[in-house]
């Protein structure tokens, strides 16, 4: 396992590797990780769900069906089930413009792999996906960042970051290890406001908000800049919107092209 050593993420603008750099690598698979990783600072986006035998694995959706070749719900099947799909062929088929030899055949990543493969220099933005289906998955997570000396780095730096739609999971985490940032995801349709009272019940257990950057305007990023919460909104591919984010004062972005959020970073 490398053990790289990296420079302490850029507390301002955080750069999150939205799913790795998944629009040049499928989803959620260590080569996806790698790429986003290569910039430097890039926190690593890690989508949870849970095995019928309790193993942690990074997966955006429920099912395998969209990103591997098999079919069915991942609580319905063992780790050595999931481990036998192929996780990389379908961004092939899909994207040919990308499509590369090494992508077949790659598996689905435990979150324990995950971090034997980057280490503990290495930054995590990790979201509890679907808390009520996995009961414990707050503890079963705590237990692995605890495991790999990930939960220690947090004292006064944000090497692990941990989302979630749910407010229940976050307010759990937080009870479980105060430490950890929170961040409280957001998923608004049409124009999204905030109300003081909402941000003053968000800031006790987390340190930002993640909006969907589609329903967000300056005003937005000001009042949430303005209750001291940090602001990273979902997923912002295109360049112009990248700048715009920044000049509205985010505090970081979800990206599938981390080394582009980087470019336009650099030039300002
Ligand atoms: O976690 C931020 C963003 O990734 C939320 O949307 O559906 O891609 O997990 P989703
Ligand atoms: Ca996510």
């Amino acid at each position: 396992s490398s053990k790289k050593v990296k420079s302490p993420p850029n507390t301002n603008q955080l750069i999150v590797a939205h799913r790795g750099a998944s629009g040049l690598a499928p989803e959620h698979t260590l080569a996806s990780y790698e790429l986003g990783e290569k910039v430097n600072g890039t926190y690593i986006e890690i989508d949870l769900q849970m095995t019928k035998d309790g193993h942690l694995v990074a997966m955006h959706d429920e099912t395998v069906n969209r990103t591997t070749s098999g079919t069915g719900f991942v609580k319905d099947m063992t780790l050595n089930e999931i481990k036998k799909l192929d996780a990389g062929s379908w961004f092939n088929d899909m994207y040919p413009q990308y499509a590369n030899e090494a992508y077949k055949g790659l598996e689905v990543p435990t979150l324990k792999e995950i971090f034997q493969t980057f280490g503990n220099e290495a930054n995590y933005y990790i979201e509890t996906k679907s808390p009520i289906v996995y009961r414990n998955m707050e503890e079963k997570l705590l237990e692995l960042l605890d495991l790999y000396q990930l939960s220690s780095h947090n004292e006064g730096t944000k090497h692990v970051i941990i989302q979630s739609f749910s407010s229940k999971s976050l307010e759990k985490i937080h009870e479980l290890n105060p430490n950890i940032p929170l961040v409280q995801l957001l998923a608004y349709k049409g124009n999204a406001t905030i109300s003081n009272k909402q941000l003053a019940t968000i800031k006790k257990y987390a340190i930002g908000i993640g909006p969907n950057f589609q329903s967000i305007d300056q005003a937005y990023v000001e009042k949430v800049r303005k209750s001291g919460l940090d602001i990273h909104p979902y997923t912002i591919n295109d360049k112009e919107e990248m700048e715009n984010a920044l000049l509205w004062g985010v505090t970081g972005v979800f990206t599938n092209d981390p080394e582009l959020f980087q470019k336009v970073l650099n030039t300002f």
